[in-house]
């Protein structure tokens, strides 16, 4: 079987992974968090939203969090950007990269972001058109795909609709999202059959959450398809405010194990990235439930 020999790990636990926490995290502790985060092999790390702080209080530091921060070389520092807005501070702070998002269904897109779909796509062109004048790169997002909390299943043919869409204003990268974290392994390469006849492995990226325990048996579906970046939050943290019962990521944690155990390559030194995790489950003063986590607290020696 063809297995992709190298991966990309794409860390999203300072965004998706605080955004949901009801402790609030101290701008210190999260410079201090995302410089371990930078100094673990990560690639790429998603350090804040530049969205209204009171739809996300969690970030309201986000200008801080991103000027702050020590900027290593190598590694891609990226930002969730929801309008013109944000992304005026998003530049400002000089970040290498920044996400728009949407989602697939019309209820879950509304909740989110207080637009429609339609409504939605002009205020992304104009953020997509200005950041890349602005020489920075975009990456995009569509919620819900797998599945949604207030619409249930939705159609393939909406997802490409709006991943079109996305790819037409000029994003370099497609992330679709398991919000609710209900996709498996069969729906998951269903799609993909789809997608791959119109856009390259290269472009799309996977953003599993783990609500059923499916991530990590997601993620091998997709290998399988050739599909080489994942998004992933350190610990398994994380979950939309405005997706109700949905949990955290698929853990970096856990990824990284299985990809290593399989000879997939992905560069993260896994001790600094247990210290990492441990920093900001101090922090959060909560247990964090990754299986790397639990069997560490456990002691559990890895002797295989
Ligand atoms: P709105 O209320 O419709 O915005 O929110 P508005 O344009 O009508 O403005 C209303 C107020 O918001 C104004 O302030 C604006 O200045 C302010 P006021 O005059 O009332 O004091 N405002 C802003 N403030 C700061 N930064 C901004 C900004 N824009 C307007 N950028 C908006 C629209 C999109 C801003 C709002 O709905 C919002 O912030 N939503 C964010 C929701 C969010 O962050 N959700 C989680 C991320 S998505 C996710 O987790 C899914 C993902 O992980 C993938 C997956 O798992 O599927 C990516
Ligand atoms: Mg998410």
């Amino acid at each position: 079987m063809q297995l992709p020999k190298a991966v990309t790990i794409k860390e999203v636990g300072p965004r998706d992974g605080l955004q949901n926490e009801k402790t609030l995290v101290s701008v210190a502790d999260k410079v201090e968090w995302i410089n371990m985060l930078s100094n673990c092999g990560l690639p790429y790390i998603e350090v804040t939203s530049f969205v209204n702080p009171k739809w996300i209080p969690a970030l309201a530091d986000c200008y801080e969090v991103a000027t702050s921060i020590e900027r290593k070389r190598g590694v891609t520092y990226a930002a969730l950007v929801p309008n013109e807005k944000g992304l005026e501070k998003a530049l400002e702070a000089n970040l290498d990269e920044i996400s728009v998002f949407m989602s697939a269904s019309e209820t879950h897109n509304k909740k989110n972001i207080n637009k429609s779909i339609t409504e939605t796509y002009p205020i992304l062109e104009r953020v997509v058109q200005e950041a890349l004048l602005a020489k920075k790169s975009v990456r995009g997002y569509v919620s819900t795909v797998f599945g949604c909390p207030y619409e249930g299943n939705i159609e393939i043919d909406q997802v490409m609709r709006v991943s079109e869409k996305l790819f037409e204003m000029g994003i370099s990268e497609l992330s679709l999202g398991d919000t609710i974290g209900v996709a498996n392994p069969k729906q998951v390469q269903l799609l993909l059959v789809q997608f791959l006849k119109r856009f390259p492995t290269n472009k799309l990226a996977l953003h599993f959450h783990d609500t059923r325990g499916l991530a990590l048996a997601n993620i091998y579906a997709t290998l399988q398809m050739g599909i080489t970046t994942f998004d992933s939050s350190i610990g398994g943290l994380g979950g939309c405010p405005y997706a109700p019962g949905a949990s955290g990521n698929v853990a970096t944690d856990d990824v990284n194990y299985m990809l290593k155990k399989m000879d997939i390559e992905t560069n993260i030194d896994d001790r600094k990235l247990l210290d990492a995790a441990r920093f900001i489950e101090a922090r959060l003063q909560k247990k964090l439930m990754s299986h790397s986590m639990v069997v560490n607290a456990n002691q559990c020696i890895d002797r295989v």
